[in-house]
């Protein structure tokens, strides 16, 4: 969104230096325009102390923009493709969480956890496609697991694949922020490291005693982790906390 909103606020910048340079006898393309534009949105950039990776981005957007137009591409196909990427992530813009799934190799170190001697109810805040919901509900019939994902077309997706699959997991469309933890014997969280404190604030807040909080690839700062498990073949750690 900065990184939008300084190439928005580049472009009246960008106006004034054309207009001077063409008051001096400059003629500029388009393209000579645009290459301004990325300068100046550039240099903005640098003061605003984006990470450095976008300087890059923020130089070649607009001459990248100028080119796709003199390829006369339909604008509904940018349309449809905004949308689809939209029904994808969402609001990954605000929870700095975007969809990556996770595989067999740490669902397999979750099945070796979670307690077997009881029925669970557990819960995968951010299922996106539902794959670890969808495996863990063949592996365990006598518990339930829920998904819960906030990106319209991952939801559906996992829906459609519970349906066809006549999987008994279930799939709720909504944000884990606004769930009660305390419902549940086990969270199984894979998010990324932006959302981390403020999911164990949440949890040590709600999990209630002997229920667990798994996390893969991303540890919480504020508090050691009691379990530690290295999957076996690849991947990164799984992290548990027991409350
Ligand atoms: C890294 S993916 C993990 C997908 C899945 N859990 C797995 O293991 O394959 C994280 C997902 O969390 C979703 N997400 C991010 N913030 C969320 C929130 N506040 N509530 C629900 N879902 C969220 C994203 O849309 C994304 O699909």
């Amino acid at each position: 969104m900065q990184a939008l909103l300084l190439q928005c606020l580049s472009f009246p910048l960008t106006l004034l230096i054309v207009f001077l340079l063409a008051r001096n006898g400059a003629s500029l393309s388009y393209a000579d325009f645009a290459l301004v534009q990325g300068i100046v949105a550039c240099a903005m950039t640098r003061l605003r102390g984006l990470a450095v990776w976008w300087l890059g981005i923020q130089l070649v957007f607009p001459l990248a923009l100028t080119g796709a137009l003199k390829l006369d591409i339909p604008p509904l196909l940018f349309l449809g493709l905004f949308l689809f990427l939209l029904a994808l992530y969402w609001s990954t813009f605000r929870t700095q969480v975007p969809y990556y799934p996770s595989g067999k190799w740490v669902w397999n170190e979750v099945d070796q956890l979670l307690p077997k001697d009881k029925p669970l109810l557990v819960i995968d805040i951010g299922s996106g496609l539902g794959g670890f919901t969808l495996d863990m509900a063949r592996r365990r019939p006598e518990s339930v697991f829920v998904g819960i994902e906030l990106a319209p077309l991952p939801w559906l997706l996992s829906f459609l694949r519970a349906r066809l699959s006549a999987s008994r997991a279930r799939f709720v469309r909504g944000d884990y922020d606004n769930l009660d933890l305390s419902n549940y014997d086990a969270v199984f969280a894979y998010l990324s490291p932006a959302a981390m404190s403020g999911l164990w604030s949440k949890a040590s807040k709600e999990m209630r005693p002997g229920s667990i909080l798994l996390s893969y690839e991303f540890l919480i700062t504020e508090k050691t982790p009691d379990i530690i498990l290295m999957p076996t073949g690849r991947g990164a750690p799984l992290y548990g906390w027991h409350f």
